[in-house]
């Protein structure tokens, strides 16, 4: 399944099924808001943005002049769309760039591993951004620490680039890049965890069977034994500002 078409058929239930806990939420945004140095002048574009919700908060918490959401799956862009405070676009990274619509801030929140030709959009974005201008990249370590099943860490390993390499590409375009990793541990029931592995939460996921998901939550069972299990999502920002 493409990736587009395996968000197309979890957008209904995308909010519930990514919905970790609210103090997540709130950490999330935060950093976000902090790394971008968010406030009522700035355009901001979150690239795959899926339902919304980041990019409507976003609006309402920083008073944002304007705030686009821009998600390819067309059942994710539709949710998007009713939010009010904000302007869904259906359509990819490269798409959005070539309609020239001025930005300041671009947001790019657990999609970077799902865009094609990386360096042109890089350069693209660094020519339409003001001086002073930021992109946040969000993304994870190759080696996730979610108790997922052997094979599922693997598949995850498999689609997501190591980190450096989005780090030397922007330095290359021209700008400033720093890093920081920040870690966010949340306990869940097992039930609930099972759930998400289940709906395929991760796009990841989307490639195992009813039978082999079934088979890897029982090799999580052996492992925790537990009836609530810990989380740890170890997040990678990656702040780039045009000098
Ligand atoms: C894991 S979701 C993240 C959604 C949102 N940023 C969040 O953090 O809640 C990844 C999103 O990226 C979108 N996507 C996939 N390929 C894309 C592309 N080439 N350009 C823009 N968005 C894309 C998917 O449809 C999906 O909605």
């Amino acid at each position: 399944m493409s990736t587009s078409n395996h968000f197309d058929s979890i957008a209904d239930s995308f909010n519930r099924l990514w919905y970790f806990s609210d103090d997540y939420k709130d950490f999330v945004i935060q950093h976000i808001i902090d790394e971008l140095t968010l406030s009522g002048e700035d355009i901001l574009v979150d690239i795959g943005g899926g339902t919304g919700t980041f990019t409507s908060r976003l609006e309402q918490e920083s008073c944002l002049k304007k705030a686009y959401c821009i998600e390819p799956a067309s059942a994710m862009c539709e949710e998007a769309s009713k939010l009010t405070n904000i302007t869904a676009i259906c359509g990819d990274a490269h798409t959005f760039l070539a309609t020239k619509t001025p930005f300041t801030k671009i947001l790019l929140k657990e999609v970077i591993h799902h865009i094609p030709e990386r360096e042109a959009f890089w350069k693209t974005v660094h020519t339409m951004l003001p001086h002073r201008g930021k992109l946040l990249i969000i993304t994870r370590p190759q080696h996730v620490a979610f108790p997922f099943f052997k094979a599922a860490k693997e598949a995850f390993a498999r689609n997501q680039p190591p980190h450096e390499l989005f780090e030397s590409q922007l330095r290359e375009c021209g700008f400033e890049v720093e890093t920081t990793l920040r870690s966010h541990t949340f306990t869940l029931s097992k039930e609930r965890w099972y759930e998400m592995l289940r709906h395929r939460f991760m796009s990841d996921l989307g490639v195992f069977s009813d039978e082999e998901i079934e088979e890897g939550i029982r090799e999580i069972e052996e492992n925790y034994t537990r009836e609530s299990i810990d989380i740890i999502d170890n997040l990678i920002f990656i702040t780039a500002t045009k000098k």
